[in-house]
């Protein structure tokens, strides 16, 4: 136990591993765990990723004194981009098309956050174009850490995320389940696990529909494929509806006390079938799912939760 730290960027990683009791009592043989990154300093998984992907940038120098971190997320990497940013001091830059929730725009602007907003109309993608006609008309001006193509991403779950499973587990863990995003969780968690034994089986979760309410997660078949991402590293990918998503988010809250996103959902309902599957065929298991963020981060006052569009 830390208790007192010199930074707060200390306190990324050794994060809680949970086990499921009362939703596993459905598996029996099979036991489910969760690892709860919300425990994070910035509150999510993506603290190690935009952590490690400063720390190797300062470095090797990419990262210079007197640059401006810039990147076009509203999303958890921006938020944990922007506390890394005041905590270590310096300055941060987010692109965001101008539509994103007010949420997000006021928390990653409280850290001290510059935002950029790009055309509504054009997305994600659009705000990612943005950043790099901006890096083009100031050449450098700015460090660009692209999460999608950054090893340093896969890295942070290599070096933290893996391990710290296999000690939690006494290296008894049999599955690996996590949503894909960026991809770095499955990706560095994966690679690691596979070297410390190659039997445990690495199984990505994804959205079962291009248009889905399971934020954090990409479905990517209909996306540009992140560079980082090799799909010999898991050993099975399983589509999740957004529906079967928010219900396990639902069912944590009420079984176990869990108040989670819905990637975490996700990813619980991707480990719950290959649990099922193990107990009906009498095999004994250890799964391990990754939940990402907290409940909280997707609450808006005045706002119902955005269920009914995804149906
Ligand atoms: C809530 C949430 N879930 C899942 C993911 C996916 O993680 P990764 O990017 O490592 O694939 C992210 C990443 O941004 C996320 O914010």
């Amino acid at each position: 136990m830390k208790r007192q730290v010199a930074s707060l960027a200390e306190l990324v990683g050794n994060t809680p591993l949970v086990k499921l009791e009362r939703i596993g009592r459905d598996t029996p043989g099979v036991e489910l765990f969760a690892k709860l990154e919300y425990f994070n300093p910035g509150g999510s998984v993506k603290d190690r990723a935009a952590l490690q992907m400063v720390t190797d940038a300062l470095a090797d120098g990419r990262f210079e004194k007197g640059k401006t971190l810039i990147d076009s997320t509203s999303g958890n990497t921006g938020i944990a981009l922007s506390w890394i940013g005041a905590a270590l001091g310096f300055p941060v830059a987010l692109v965001m098309p101008s539509n994103v929730s007010a949420a997000r725009k006021r928390i990653t602007a409280a850290y001290g956050a510059q935002l950029i907003y790009s055309d509504p109309l054009e997305g994600s993608d659009g705000a990612i174009r943005h950043v790099r006609r901006e890096i083009e008309h100031s050449p450098g001006r700015y460090f660009y850490p692209d999460q999608y193509s950054n090893p340093s991403n896969p890295r942070a779950h290599y070096l933290t995320t893996a391990p710290e499973l296999w000690e939690q587990t006494g290296g008894k863990l049999t599955h690996f389940v996590a949503g894909l995003g960026t991809t770095g969780t499955v990706m560095g968690t994966g690679r690691r696990l596979k070297e410390l034994n190659p039997a445990i089986q690495i199984v990505a979760v994804e959205p079962a529909e291009p248009m889905h309410g399971l934020e954090g997660l990409k479905h990517l078949g209909s996306s540009i494929i992140p560079p980082i991402y090799d799909p010999a590293l898991h050993d099975r990918k399983l589509s999740i509806t957004t529906d079967a998503g928010w219900d396990m988010t639902d069912r944590l809250l009420k079984d176990e006390g869990l108040a989670v996103g819905h990637s975490s959902g996700a990813a619980l309902a991707g480990a719950y079938q290959v649990a099922r599957e193990l107990s009906e065929q009498g095999e004994k298991g250890r799964v391990v799912a990754v939940f990402c963020d907290r409940a909280d981060r997707y609450f808006e006052p005045g706002r119902p939760a955005p269920r009914f569009p995804y149906r």
